[in-house]
Parts: structure tokens; C-alpha cells; sequence
């Protein structure tokens, strides 16, 4: 892969144009990527050069993956071959279990557990296929494996003979799933799996640009995931959805909160004005999902929830374009698959790890360290008082 762009900032720093002060580095390009295009105008989301939609309700895990690692779909002995790569390294090793085992004991959350339990993942030989091949394979088990562990259910061994994301439903139930479900899931870790430059993957971009391994990345990559304003809280719009219980109750229920200056939760994106695309294609798998083996009634009363919510969300903030957001969706696509809801994030983790290694692939061969810079603000003419004097 070329070198994109590194000698354009360099040549314009020091020529002494300021890049400016741009806290949280909005509309700042730190990098090129062909893994994602994320166009908020158009409510538009290109996966390695598929539209969401073209991809992922067709698409296994393990083809988005080759696809994200690889800029091409894998003919049949590739997709075997990763297949059986993946599959090989599901089980976790010996210290890993240690890890989860004690973190029960002290009753971890799971995003804790699975960010503890990332870390012990690895080769430790700068291997960076066979790491991204373990953690892509192995979170999936680690996730199950605690959730096991923390309702006192011994956990289910991996079976190498399903496919990753039915092996998933299976470490989580012990049943193997069927077709619908597994369709389901594979739909959701598709429409997840990369999104641009966003915070986790930046995350992983920093600790890979320091030459450091992927495992660090993705350990610290999953330390960002978890926080509320990134993919930490996708509970509370299902939540609402309950809350509200009947479709006749929506719009006083969202009125109400609307007039108290409330927000509606699965409502709105930072950078989507139109709707997120990945909310179609999660609602269209959600409604073959709930038509096949799950609540249609619940399903149904999502739709009169959203169609009220948008209606109210113009008549409070018009203008606004507040629409549907990909965590809408997600709550009820995975409610739908039995997911409750503190597995949510890991089920985001299980996705998203796609691409976070795929940006550690780009990122080792653009092979720049990122290290922006800040303003200082502090004081400059302090002098040393010795402890007694202070
Ligand atoms: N309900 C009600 N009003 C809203 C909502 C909402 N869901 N979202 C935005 N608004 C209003 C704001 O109150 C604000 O109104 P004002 O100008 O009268 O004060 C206006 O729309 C613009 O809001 P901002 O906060 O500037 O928009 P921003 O782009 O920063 O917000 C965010 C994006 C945080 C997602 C917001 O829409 C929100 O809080 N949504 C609900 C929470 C949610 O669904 N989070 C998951 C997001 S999906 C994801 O991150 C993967």
C-alpha cells in the first residue's frame, strides 16, 4: 500500500500553516483508508467498497472479515482456509481462563472482563496475522465463556464444525441455532464491523502507529468501545420501547419526555442528518428475525415507536434531521437473538474487532507514528516551595 498523505501535513507544518486547536479533532483527516466511507450527508455507509445494504444481510462474518483484511471477497478455499483459521483458535488459553475465572469472583463487569481478558491474548512475536486471527476468534469465547462463568453455568467448548457466528449463539445458549438467527447475528457483525475513523479505531490506529503489536490495539481499542458515548450504552432505546409497552401509548409517553427536554435514546448521530444507514438493514433483518422465531408483537411496537418518535422529534427540533440510529435496531435485533442486554457492547466488541484489525494491517503499512499536538495553557514562571512552605 502507498504512503497516503503523510508528506502533504508534514510539507504544511512546516511551512508554518497551523492546523489549529480542533478538540476532539472534528473535521480533522488523520489518515486515508479503503475500509470505510461514512457519508453523513447522504445517510450512506460503503464497506470496502460494498454499500451497507449490498453487504451485509449476504455476507458471513468470516467473507466480511477476508473482505476488510484482504480488499477482496474469498473465492472457496480462501474462505475455507479462514475459516478454519478462525475456527482453530476459538478455545482460550490457560491464563486467559485464569483471568475470568478470578474476574467472576470479583463480580467484573463484562466489558471489564473482556477487556482483561483481551490482554492475555497473543503470540507475543510480532505476529500480527496470528494475533488478529486469535482475538477476532477468541472474543466471541471469552464473552460467553464469563457470562457462563457469572451465572454459575459451566461453560460450552467452542465447535470448530459451526460457523463463527453460530458457534457464538452456541457458547452463549448451548443450543445450536437455526438458520433465521444465525443470519440475524451475521447481518448485525457485518453492518458493525467498521464505520471510519471512529473513536476505538482511532484507539487502535495510535497504539499501532507506535509499532506496537495487535493485541495491545485491540486491548485498548475495546477500553474505548465501552465508554457511554461511543458503544457503551446501547440498552436504554430498547428500554423506552418497553417503557411504552402498547403503540397507543408512544406519543404521550415521548411527548412527555420530550416537553421535559429528555432525549429520545436511538434518536439522532453526530454525523448522520439522514437516517443511518445500518438502521434499515438492521431493521429489515430484525423483521425477518421476529417473523421467524421471535416476539411480533414487540417488533411491531418498535415501528409504531419510531414512526411516532420521528414524527415528534420534527415537530420539537425541526430541522434537526433526527432520525433513526443504528443502536435502535441493534437493541431489538439482539433482544430478538436472546442477547440481554449487558451483551450488547461485546456482541459491538465481537463486530468491530473486524475492523480494528483490518486498520492495524493499514495502519503498520502506512507506518506513521500519530502524534498530534496540544496547547498548552498552563502557567510558566512557577517556582519550587520546599513541602513545609506550600
Ligand atoms: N432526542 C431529542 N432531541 C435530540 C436528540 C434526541 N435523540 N438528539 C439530538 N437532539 C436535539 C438536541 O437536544 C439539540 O437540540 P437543541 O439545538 O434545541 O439544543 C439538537 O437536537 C442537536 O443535538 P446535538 O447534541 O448537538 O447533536 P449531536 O450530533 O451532538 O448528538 C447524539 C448526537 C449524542 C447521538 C444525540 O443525537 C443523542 O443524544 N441521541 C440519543 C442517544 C443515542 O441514541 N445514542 C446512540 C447514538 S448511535 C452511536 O453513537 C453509535
Amino acid at each position: 500500500m502507498r504512503k497516503h498523505g503523510i508528506e502533504e501535513v508534514v510539507a504544511r507544518m512546516s511551512d508554518g500553516t497551523s492546523v489549529g486547536f480542533a478538540p476532539g479533532l472534528e473535521g480533522l483527516v488523520a489518515t486515508r483508508t479503503r475500509l470505510s466511507l461514512v457519508d453523513g450527508e447522504a445517510g450512506r455507509l460503503i464497506i470496502a467498497g460494498f454499500p451497507v445494504e449490498e453487504l451485509a444481510g449476504r455476507a458471513s462474518f468470516e467473507e466480511t472479515l477476508y473482505l476488510l483484511w484482504n480488499d477482496a471477497l474469498p473465492d472457496e478455499d480462501q474462505l475455507a482456509g479462514l475459516k478454519g483459521d478462525l475456527a482453530g483458535r476459538r478455545a482460550l488459553p490457560q491464563v486467559t481462563m485464569k483471568v475470568l475465572v478470578e474476574a467472576v469472583t470479583e463480580r467484573v463487569p463484562t466489558m471489564d472482563a473482556l477487556r482483561m481478558a483481551a490482554g492475555t491474548l497473543g503470540s507475543r512475536d510480532g505476529d500480527d496475522c496470528g494475533d488478529a486471527l486469535q482475538v477476532v476468534a477468541a472474543i466471541p469465547t471469552i464473552v460467553a465463556t464469563y457470562w457462563r462463568l457469572s451465572r454459575d453455568d459451566e461453560p460450552i467448548e467452542p465447535d470448530r464444525e459451526l460457523s463463527h457466528a453460530a458457534n457464538y449463539l452456541y457458547m452463549l445458549s448451548g443450543e445450536v441455532p437455526s438458520t433465521e438467527r444465525v443470519r440475524a447475528l451475521e447481518t448485525y457483525l457485518n453492518a458493525a464491523s467498521d464505520h471510519g475513523m471512529n473513536a476505538s479505531t482511532f484507539a487502535a490506529r495510535v497504539i499501532i502507529s507506535t509499532r506496537s503489536d495487535v493485541v495491545s490495539a485491540v486491548t485498548g481499542a475495546v477500553g474505548a468501545l465501552k465508554g457511554p458515548l461511543h458503544g457503551g450504552a446501547p440498552g436504554p432505546a430498547l428500554d423506552v420501547v418497553f417503557e411504552i409497552g402498547e403503540a397507543a401509548r408512544a406519543e404521550p409517553h415521548l411527548r412527555t419526555k420530550l416537553e421535559r427536554g429528555e432525549r429520545l435514546m436511538g434518536f439522532g448521530h453526530r454525523i448522520y442528518k439522514a437516517r443511518d444507514p445500518r438502521a434499515d438493514v438492521l431493521a429489515a433483518a430484525a423483521e425477518r428475525l421476529y417473523a421467524a422465531d421471535a416476539d411480533r408483537e414487540l417488533y411491531r411496537l418498535a415501528i409504531a415507536v419510531e414512526e411516532t418518535a420521528i414524527r415528534l422529534l420534527d415537530e420539537y427540533k425541526p430541522g434537526r434531521n433526527l432520525y433513526t440510529n443504528v443502536e435502535y435496531y441493534t437493541a431489538l435485533l439482539l433482544h430478538g437473538l436472546g442477547l440481554p442486554t449487558e451483551l450488547f457492547t461485546p456482541a459491538f466488541t465481537a463486530s468491530r474487532v473486524a475492523g480494528w484489525t483490518a486498520h492495524c494491517f493499514e495502519q503498520r503499512e502506512l507506518d506513521r507514528l500519530i502524534r498530534p499536538q496540544s496547547e498548552y495553557v498552563g502557567a510558566e514562571d512557577r517556582t519550587w516551595a520546599p513541602l513545609g512552605e506550600r
